[in-house]
């Protein structure tokens, strides 16, 4: 590290402990807010600033970049990271850190919670009964659909992926699974079958999309994979919302081409309050909480704080996503 404690810019709450950790080693610009800040006032925090640890809502493209000279780090608290222009990043001879493997378990939590709860119509019948609506037992009140049994189909075998067939396992379920690549360690170990993705879509219960976003998987899922689906299939989304042609989507559910939606992440969020999936009954939405529990984002600070650390003492971090 350079004589003098590098200056880092921190413009959202972060755990107590990685927050300490940043102090110890850096002079920290730390504005306590949970709201996010406009990009005229992350340039303000970034002229000086030669480290820079943000949320993943914060986009930083060569128009922010181009107001930060001295910027060396970006360490952001998430594993996605489309939200950074890399190639811009690279450019300018700045490095992206992400933070995976510590969150893996909690998203595959949330992704599992979510399949259920749509499988089982959780959120209606808590309405339901909250609303009053209950007057007694009836035989054909709130039917779903069985999770165990069923065949789950996971598009983006990664860490999480792997984690939600563990889950599936312990349901009996049958999975099948689409991958850029074969997972030969995972198909021994959890029994999982790769197949293409029209075959996955074809013959899955429920359809859960894992993918990170990037070029290729931009709108990976639309009309054409929708039409392919069950009809009464469940499509789960718990990657980034861009992955999915959103109005498709839509369609599919309005038509009754799919049976339902649990979706973690949305094409803009936070979600239009006028977007049509808000008004359906049959979809589940949670507003982007895959690895929101108390102890994952403590974890995930804390390895960002390090991995901010590493770069500006002349390490490489741990998690550089621009090598
Ligand atoms: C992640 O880590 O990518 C989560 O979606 C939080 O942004």
């Amino acid at each position: 590290m350079s004589r003098s404690r590098p200056k880092v810019f921190v413009p959202n709450q972060i755990p107590e402990q990685a927050l300490r950790y940043l102090q110890e080693h850096c002079e920290v610009d730390y504005r306590d807010a949970e709201e996010k800040l406009s990009d005229a006032e992350l340039i303000a925090g970034l002229q000086d600033a030669e480290g820079l640890m943000i949320y993943s809502r914060q986009k930083i493209e060569a128009s922010i970049l181009e107001h930060a000279p001295r910027l060396k780090v970006i360490s952001n608290i998430a594993v996605g990271y489309d939200n950074l222009d890399l190639a811009e990043l690279t450019k300018r001879g700045i490095m992206g850190t992400n933070t995976p493997g510590v969150l893996t378990e909690t998203t595959a939590d949330l992704a599992f919670s979510i399949l259920m709860a749509a499988a089982r119509r959780i959120a209606e019948a808590d309405h339901f009964v909250k609303s009053g609506q209950w007057e007694g037992w009836k035989p054909s009140l709130l039917l779903g659909k069985n999770v165990y049994g069923s065949t789950l189909g996971i598009i983006g075998m990664g860490r999480i992926g792997e984690a939600v067939a563990r889950r599936a396992k312990g349901f009996d379920m049958n999975i099948l699974y689409y991958n850029r690549s074969r997972k030969p360690d995972a198909e021994a170990g959890l029994g999982v079958i790769y197949t293409s993705m029209d075959e996955l879509l074809q013959k899955s219960d429920y359809v859960v999309v894992l993918v990170p976003l990037g070029p290729s998987s931009t709108r990976l899922i639309g009309e054409r994979e929708f039409h392919l689906m069950k009809r009464d299939a469940i499509f789960i989304n718990v990657s980034r919302g861009a992955t999915v042609d959103e109005q498709a989507l839509i369609r599919a559910l309005q038509e009754g081409r799919i049976a339902g939606a649990a979706l973690d992440v949305f094409e803009k969020e936070p979600v239009d309050k006028n977007n049509p999936l808000l008004q359906m009954r049959n979809v589940v939405t949670v507003p982007h909480i895959g690895s929101a529990t108390l102890e994952t984002r403590s974890k995930m600070a804390e390895k960002a704080a390090r991995n901010l650390v590493a770069g500006l003492s002349g390490q490489i971090p741990v998690d550089l996503i621009n090598p």
